[in-house]
């Protein structure tokens, strides 16, 4: 007797991290176990202690560890997603639990796109006026393995009247070219406007040239998909005053970072963006664009909606798009008649919003 193969399953490494991240990603793991059966999804999810008090209790600033290379080995060789809540601690020096973490997978796993939609779910949500959810629907695709993110700091002189320090934006062909393919064939799928707007500031940073000219050679490939241009500052502006004119954008490192902060406003707060950091066809990572939140840890009032948001796009990732969109839905229409309540902390409890969009996503 034969039978259909099972259908994969997916291994998830599942890293709380600092602050309100365990308490968030227990949410999102929750919505997950409850949408699995209904779309014949079969996964383990491996949990990881990394954050800043396992890197105090390994020894921190002697030796503490932040992401071992035997973890990271079993992550880029035996998982197919990372969960990631949040990382950042004041107990640890600025950044440097992120970068152990965060920055390590990003580009250990060559996550080249950071891709952050920007969605606005009900009116009520958006500090804009007069903007509707159809004028609120974009996606900012950001470069994320490039750039002074990942350039080396250089101090000279420190501590004396003559300083300098340096940090150079540093940017390849290469990985230019890719994060801009990846936003055309991502603006002719979405096949919404077709448009895909190029954010720089080429006029101040020369070395953003190089983008200019990627962008203006690719484009040709594209016939079908518009191209527009914004230097950042205007990108800012433009995006409170006219979201409506946003389809996808395509950005470096430093200014996606900076201007997703800003679409996360006009769809209702952090309490709601997520980010995919993802190499198509390898092991990604997701996670909520909100940071770790001291003050809200482990008083369950965060809120997990940005969690729960960012294992739709995993779910999308694993092959599984029809669950990414009904955890979508469900969302919506959660925030649509007032169930959850704000997406601010301490409007609900954290697993209250976790339980009610688990039951509504098992059908
Ligand atoms: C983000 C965060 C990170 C970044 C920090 C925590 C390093 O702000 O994911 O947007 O700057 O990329
Ligand atoms: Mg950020």
């Amino acid at each position: 007797m034969t039978s259909a193969p099972a259908r994969k399953s997916h291994r998830i490494a599942v890293i709380g991290g600092d602050g309100i991240g365990p308490e968030v990603v227990a949410e999102g793991l929750k919505v997950l176990s409850a949408i699995a059966p209904r779309h014949g999804l079969r996964y383990e999810a491996v949990q990881y202690p990394f954050s800043t008090d396992r890197w105090l209790a390994t020894g921190g600033e002697h030796g503490g560890e932040t992401l071992p290379d035997s973890a990271f080995a079993e992550i880029k060789d035996g998982c197919d997603a990372v969960l990631l809540g949040a990382i950042g601690d004041p107990r640890a020096p600025v950044g440097l639990v992120e970068h152990g973490v965060i920055m390590r997978l990003r580009v250990g796993l060559d996550l080249f796109v950071n891709l952050r939609p920007i969605k606005l779910y009900d009116a009520r949500l958006c500090p804009l006026k007069d903007k509707r959810p159809e004028d609120v629907d974009m996606v900012i695709c950001r470069e994320n393995t490039e750039d002074a993110y990942t350039a080396k700091a250089e101090f000279t002189n420190k501590g004396t009247p003559d300083e300098v320090a340096v940090q150079p934006m540093r940017y390849t062909r290469k990985g230019t070219e890719r994060i801009i393919r990846y936003a055309f064939e991502l603006a002719r799928r979405r096949n919404k406007q077709k448009k895909l707007l190029l954010i720089d500031k080429a006029n101040a940073v020369r070395a953003q040239d190089l983008w200019t000219r990627t962008f203006a050679e690719v484009a040709k490939e594209y016939p079908d998909v518009a191209t527009d241009h914004a230097y950042i500052d205007a990108a800012c502006m433009w995006m409170l005053k006219n979201p409506e004119w946003f389809d996808v954008a395509v950005t470096t490192n430093l200014f996606g970072d900076i201007i997703t902060d800003v679409g996360a406003m006009v769809q209702g707060g952090l309490g709601i963006a997520a980010s995919g950091n993802i190499h198509p066809g390898r092991v990604s990572l997701f996670e909520p664009i909100h940071g770790s939140a001291p003050k809200y840890k482990g008083q369950n009032s965060a809120n997990p909606v940005a969690t729960v948001m960012a294992v739709a796009l995993m779910l999308d990732h694993l092959g599984h798009p029809e669950a990414g969109r009904v955890i979508e839905g469900a969302v919506a229409s959660a925030l649509q008649s007032g169930r959850i309540k704000s997406l601010s902390a301490g409007a609900q409890k954290t697993s209250e919003i976790g339980d009610l969009l688990a039951s509504a996503v098992a059908g």
